[in-house]
């Protein structure tokens, strides 16, 4: 199953650094090689000797190792691989790798890759539930880092609960599952997202309360497909995933040529919450007030409708257009009709009233409308809805 797939194992410093001995035997039984980077405190568990004689490898140590810098300077080690492996990851290192430090070899391989990168997190129960643990791991997970276990159980510290490394088979399911080619491998999707900031003068602008949070969720979920993601984003207050190539804009005009120039793209999906206007007469200097009470007359003028100039582009038209309606009333009606006006294939339609928190919120309930009609999907958390919305995606173009 892994037959010629190049492991980058990197091995922390915990007690369940014996299991990764068994899972370099297992991962060469499957066919795939692998080349072990132990961090410091690993080798107080397990010994690079040992490392190296299962691995059938030289194994890596040091940052400042000249002989291998001479033969395999640690950016080429760091992309040599198919998958970056670490196992166990103990609290240190994913705190490490969530900050990006850089201050040994593990670290600035896991900061230098341009693979995938899967952890084995191993740690007292504690430690796991530790408020910064989770933080660092929503960070990790937001950055595209895939996760096995941890398991729950007796702990080689006398305590009880999650924080056991995952067993080895279940870590070498998930290392196949994470080299499997995703169905969007070899397509290039367009994702706009977050608001837009319309300036009235140097220090003033209008802007929406989108967050970025759905559009965000969705090039993840792209990205997790195997496809090449393009995320043009507003000024958003979510951060942008990792694994994408990110464009950051601050106007509707800035964004309509961001993505002109990300063009051409297999699909393009538009859930930016973008001005309607901007403002014409925006002011060279801060604007002061009219001592004689006074309001400035702000002249608008509107901006260009990116969704609708890709959507109607005739040659280079991405296979699939996707845009999103948010509206307070009507859902449905008005959606179905933006579809029509807009030449678009989808449109993911939600009802953003304040009471229904959606906007800015973590969950949304959107309905789909695409030319067979309207589904509407249940309310779901927002990256739950991104996984459906980008596996119909997926299956549209299959
Ligand atoms: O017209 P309305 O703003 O309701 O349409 C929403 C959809 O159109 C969203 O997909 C949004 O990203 C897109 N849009 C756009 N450019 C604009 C306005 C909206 O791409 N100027």
């Amino acid at each position: 199953m892994l037959a010629n797939k190049r492991i980058l194992l990197i091995i922390g410093g915990g007690i369940a650094a014996f299991k990764s001995l068994d899972l370099i035997r297992r991962l060469r039984d499957q066919g795939a090689s692998v080349t072990p980077v132990l961090t410091k405190a690993a080798e107080e568990f397990v010994t690079p000797l040992s490392a190296s004689a299962l691995a059938a490898q030289k194994v890596y140590r040091d940052l400042f190792d000249l002989t291998d810098e001479a033969e395999m300077g640690h950016i080429e080690l760091s992309r040599a691989a198919d998958l970056v492996v670490v196992a166990p990851a103990t609290a240190d290192l994913m705190a490490k790798m969530a900050n990006g430090h850089a201050n040994d070899l593990a670290s600035t391989l896991l900061m230098a890759t341009d693979k995938r990168v899967l952890i084995a997190p191993a740690m007292n129960v504690r430690m796991w539930q530790h408020p910064a643990m989770q933080r660092n791991l929503a960070t990790l997970q937001g950055d595209g880092v895939l996760v096995v276990g941890p398991d729950e159980g007796a702990m080689a510290c006398g305590e009880f609960g999650p924080g056991r490394m995952a067993e080895v088979p279940e870590i070498i399911a998930a290392i196949g599952a994470a080299l499997a080619e995703g169905p969007l491998k070899g397509k290039h999707v367009l994702v706009t997202s977050g608001p837009t900031h319309e300036p009235i003068d140097p220090v003033r602008y209008i802007a929406n309360r989108s967050s970025g949070a759905q559009g965000t969720a969705l090039a993840a979920a792209l990205r997790d497909l195997g496809a090449r993601v393009t995320f043009v984003t507003g000024p958003a207050t979510v951060p942008p995933p990792g694994g994408v190539d990110v464009v950051r804009v601050e106007t509707a005009q800035e964004m309509a040529g961001a993505v002109k120039s990300a063009l051409p793209a297999d699909v393009a999906v538009f859930a930016a919450a973008v001005a309607d206007w901007h403002v014409a007469n925006a002011a060279e200097q801060k604007m002061k007030k009219d001592s004689s009470g006074g309001f400035p007359a702000l002249d608008f003028v509107e901006n260009p409708d990116i969704l609708a100039g890709v959507a109607q582009m005739g040659e280079g038209r991405p296979r699939l257009v996707v845009g999103f309606a948010a509206e307070t009333e009507s859902v449905e009606a008005h959606a179905i009709a933006k579809r029509a006006r807009k030449g678009c294939d989808w449109i993911v339609a939600n009802d953003v009233s304040p009471a229904t928190g959606i906007m800015g919120g973590t969950e949304n309930a959107v309905t789909l409308i695409t030319e067979g009609g309207a589904e509407a999907w249940p309310r779901l958390p927002k990256p739950e809805v991104a996984r459906r919305l980008a596996a119909r995606i997926a299956a549209a173009l299959g």
